[in-house]
């Protein structure tokens, strides 16, 4: 028997019930690492589960393309994108290839680079600082819902602060995105039943939403991203308005989720292991290599989506011009033959030398920004975590592609600020 036609690699719905298919993943690597998948109600394609051949893949992006799609698609979001309605109308570098996709990425990557990202080096510690000293209150007692509380709102004031948002355009900005992302969880898509009208209506909101905010910043330019992207140029000439407004919704979607999914992953992560929990606190300077840990073990990215340009073989397998290649991030970040003892969690992990940030010509524009804000978070909160316990299960996100938590209930008790 075949070991899987790919559905539960793919499935939101098993996402959201069971969370990653870790053990399938591990005999995919072992049996079949590049595995023919045929799920229904889903494209077709070939499931990529080892480290070196999603480095391979993602480093030979003329042969392997983005432009066709980078998420693999239902039957309900292939209709949509062949509509060219809503958010589909939007061009983002993620859906470029060389030699446009380096043009554009040009326009937003000096302000990313290690040194430029320190000028928010304020906003994000205040952020944290105030954060973790609402959760502690007077007393230092409380439970929340650590995936809301502190998972959502951390990275949103960071790159509300970084896109020019108002602070009250945040719930706002926060219901579009989880509208996009979890447009198959029930809890958060956004309400209608004509599925290809609500993707629509949320496309034009988030078209008006940074209209403003462009207009505003080509009047009156500021030291801010939302300054570079707004009058980004491209061989000299000014970026058109859908790319102009996808470079916003990329910053905003590929930073938000991805970086609260993390937070929210890692926490779940310190609970589960104790031991590690215990010594971050007791070693400050580890935050900066659990927190690539905790990106190696979440994976907030699932996989990315290549489409062949060109006929290949890979592992002795054929591969058509056309054909799906899924590169499963969470796997590569679990391969046997590149991680010791992949499957335990350990806050000094090194080498780790994961993919959960991608690798090549795509590699995660914002991962500067992601590690700052990360490090700034667990920097305030270890050291004044007092006490930590579940407070309730845990619940999946009914995603295959952004994949985490939404619900993280804990107990606890924290340092209050003095
Ligand atoms: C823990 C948090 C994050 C994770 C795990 C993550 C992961 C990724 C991954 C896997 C890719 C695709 C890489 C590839 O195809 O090789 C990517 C691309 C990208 N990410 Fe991130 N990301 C995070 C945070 C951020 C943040 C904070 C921003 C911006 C504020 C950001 C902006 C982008 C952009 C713009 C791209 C597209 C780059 C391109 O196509 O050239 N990401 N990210």
């Amino acid at each position: 028997m075949e070991i899987t036609d790919g559905f539960e690699l793919v499935d939101h719905a098993t996402y959201g019930r069971e969370g990653p298919p870790h053990a399938l993943w591990a005999r995919l690597r072992a049996e079949s690492p590049v595995h023919p998948c045929r799920p229904q109600g889903y494209e077709p394609f070939w499931a990529i589960t080892r480290h070196a051949d999603v480095s391979d893949i993602s480093k030979r992006p003329d042969d392997f393309l983005n432009a066709p799609g980078i998420v693999l698609m239902n039957e309900h979001q292939q209709k949509l994108r062949a509509s060219g309605d809503g958010v589909a109308a939007m061009r983002t570098i993620i859906e470029m290839d060389p030699p446009e996709h380096r043009s554009y990425r040009k326009v937003a990557s000096p302000w990313f680079s290690p040194r430029a990202v320190g000028r928010v080096d304020e906003e994000v510690q205040t952020s944290a600082r105030e954060i973790v000293n609402q959760l502690a209150g007077s007393t230092g007692e409380g439970e929340c819902d650590f995936a809301t509380d502190v998972a959502t709102a951390h990275p949103l004031r960071i790159l509300s602060a970084i896109l020019g948002l108002p602070r009250e355009a945040e719930p706002k900005i926060l219901r579009l995105t989880n509208e996009l992302f979890a447009a198959e969880d029930p809890d958060l898509q956004r309400a209608g039943e004509d599925r290809q009208k609500a993707a629509k209506e949320l496309g034009l909101e988030m078209f008006q939403l940074f209209s403003e905010i462009i207009e505003d910043r080509r009047a009156n330019p500021q030291d801010d991203l939302a300054t570079v992207l707004a009058n980004g140029k491209i061989d000299g000439q000014p970026m058109g308005p859908m790319e102009t407004v996808g470079y916003y919704l990329i910053t905003f979607t590929a930073g938000h989720d991805t970086t609260k999914n993390a937070l929210a992953g890692g926490m779940h992560a310190l609970l589960q292991h104790p031991d590690e929990l215990a010594k971050l606190k007791r070693n400050p300077e580890l935050v900066k290599p659990a927190i690539e840990e905790i990106v190696r073990w979440t994976a907030p990215v699932n996989y990315m989506k290549r489409t062949a340009a060109c006929e290949a073989e890979i592992r002795g397998q054929r591969i058509q011009k056309g054909d799906n290649l899924v590169l499963f991030y969470a796997s590569a970040n679990r391969d046997e033959e590149v991680f010791e003892d992949p499957f335990s969690f350990r806050v000094d992990r090194k080498p780790n030398p994961h993919l959960g940030f991608g690798i090549g010509e795509h590699f995660c524009l914002g991962a500067n920004l992601a590690r700052k804000s990360q490090i700034a978070l667990w920097q305030e909160l270890a050291p004044r975590l007092e006490a930590l316990e579940p407070a309730g299960d845990p619940e999946y996100i009914s995603s295959s592609f952004v994949v985490g938590l939404k619900k993280l209930p804990i107990r606890y008790r924290i340092t209050p600020a003095r």
